[in-house]
């Protein structure tokens, strides 16, 4: 065992520190923390390690409400102020190695909740439900989680009291109103007085097949397996801040359109909006979503964004990737299209400064908005402004 002090957090939130001068990387220990560290892997520039005790604790530490370890809330334990600054200086610091861009990164933008803002959550099963542990299949088995809407955390406490040997998996998404997603068999007798909606293997055994939310005055139906942001109390300020970014009243793609969200939104800005997502159900959903809020002004594309904008024109493009970003294609048909402006939100700023350094030669990139959608985890979102030069 070896006494390790935290300098600083890596990336995903790890404590890092050094025995020998050789960088360890130790999981729930923060800048100021001493502790007894047991090494776990060892390999020729790095080790890994665990806290067997602490010796003395960070000034930046608070309690946290979640009590268990290890379960993915890498910076639950750290106080808010630096979980922003943690986050900030993370964005700016990917930007500068992996794009050379500086001075770009303005001022993070917090998050209304830290703590119940998640809707959605996705529960391993073992006789209990829970969460594997961080980077492991270790399985935890949890009484609740801070992170998830209270709805959701009533949820929890029923499902342990059930038989739930034939369950393998369960989803709980909570809107406006609750659904739950069971991958396997389970009696849901004493779920329904909770929810609105439940799937069994993929059938709707109970209530409605769609759940809804409102966004800026606009009614959004959301199925089972389409995307949607998570954090409840930060949906319209993520929005906001994107689209407040452009001025432009002409013609608008929405790459990556989920339920169509960020075109409906966007079609009182622009006389026409075309969004293009590949999960048909998501699409099903965008054009529900027009109907419903009567909207003339919008087309949705069920296809790759990557590959069909090529086909497409624009004043400005709108893109919402998954966290592994655009394709090497993706970005020259982008480039193609040779929109005025390009609106990019990513939710992992590598994949971002590794395509904003490509885009980074026909655009310049004004601005990058952190936006902290992922309260006491490591991850962080952002808006970034690209204009053409
Ligand atoms: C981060 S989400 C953004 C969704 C939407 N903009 C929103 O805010 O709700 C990314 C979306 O991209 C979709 N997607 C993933 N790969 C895609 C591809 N190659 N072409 C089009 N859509 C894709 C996913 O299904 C998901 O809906």
């Amino acid at each position: 065992m070896e006494k390790v002090e935290c300098e600083r957090l890596n990336d995903q939130g790890q404590g890092i520190g050094y025995i020998n001068n050789k960088i360890i990387f130790v999981p729930e220990l923060l800048p100021g923390d001493k502790a007894l560290v047991q090494i776990t892997k060892e390999k020729k520039n790095f080790m890994e390690g665990k806290i067997i005790e602490y010796l003395s604790l960070s000034k930046d530490r608070v309690k946290p409400i979640c009590p268990y370890l290890n379960c993915g809330c890498a910076l639950k334990s750290l106080n808010y102020q630096k979980q922003i600054e943690y986050k900030e200086n993370k964005v700016k610091n990917i930007l500068k190695k992996f794009s050379g861009l500086e001075n770009v990164v303005i001022d993070i933008i917090t998050s209304k909740k830290t703590n119940y803002y998640r809707n959605k959550i996705t529960l391993k099963v073992k006789d209990k439900v829970g969460y594997f542990k961080n980077k492991t299949n270790d399985f935890l088995a949890i009484e609740g989680c801070a992170l998830a809407d209270t709805r959701i955390n009533e949820i929890i406490k029923v499902l342990n009291t059930l038989d739930l040997n034939n369950t393998k998996e369960i989803t709980i998404k909570a809107f406006d109103d609750v659904m739950i997603i069971i991958d396997g068999v389970l009696d849901i007798s004493a779920l329904k007085e909770y929810v609105s909606s439940i799937y069994m293997n993929d059938k709707l055994v109970y209530g409605n097949k769609y759940i809804t939310t409102t966004i800026n005055n606009l009614t959004f139906q959301i199925s089972k397996d389409s995307f949607f942001q998570v954090n409840t109390s930060m949906i319209e300020t993520l929005y906001n801040e994107a689209i407040k970014l452009v001025t432009n009243k002409g013609k608008a793609l929405d790459l990556f359109c989920g339920t169509g969200t960020i075109s409906l939104i966007l079609s009182k800005h622009f006389k026409k909006v075309i969004g293009v997502e590949i999960n048909k159900e998501a699409v099903e959903c965008a054009l529900e979503n027009k109907k419903l809020n009567n909207i003339n002004n919008v087309e949705f594309i069920c296809g790759d964004a990557n590959e069909v904008c090529k086909d497409l024109t624009a004043d400005v493009v709108f893109v919402d990737p998954p966290r592994a970003g655009l394709s090497k294609e993706g970005i020259q048909n982008i480039l193609k299209v040779n929109p005025e402006k390009i609106v990019y939100i990513s939710c992992d700023p590598v994949t971002l400064a590794r395509d904003l350094n490509v885009l980074k030669e026909k655009y310049i990139v004004e601005k990058v908005i952190p936006v902290d959608l992922f309260p006491n985890t490591y991850h962080v979102e952002s808006v970034s402004l690209l204009i053409h030069r």
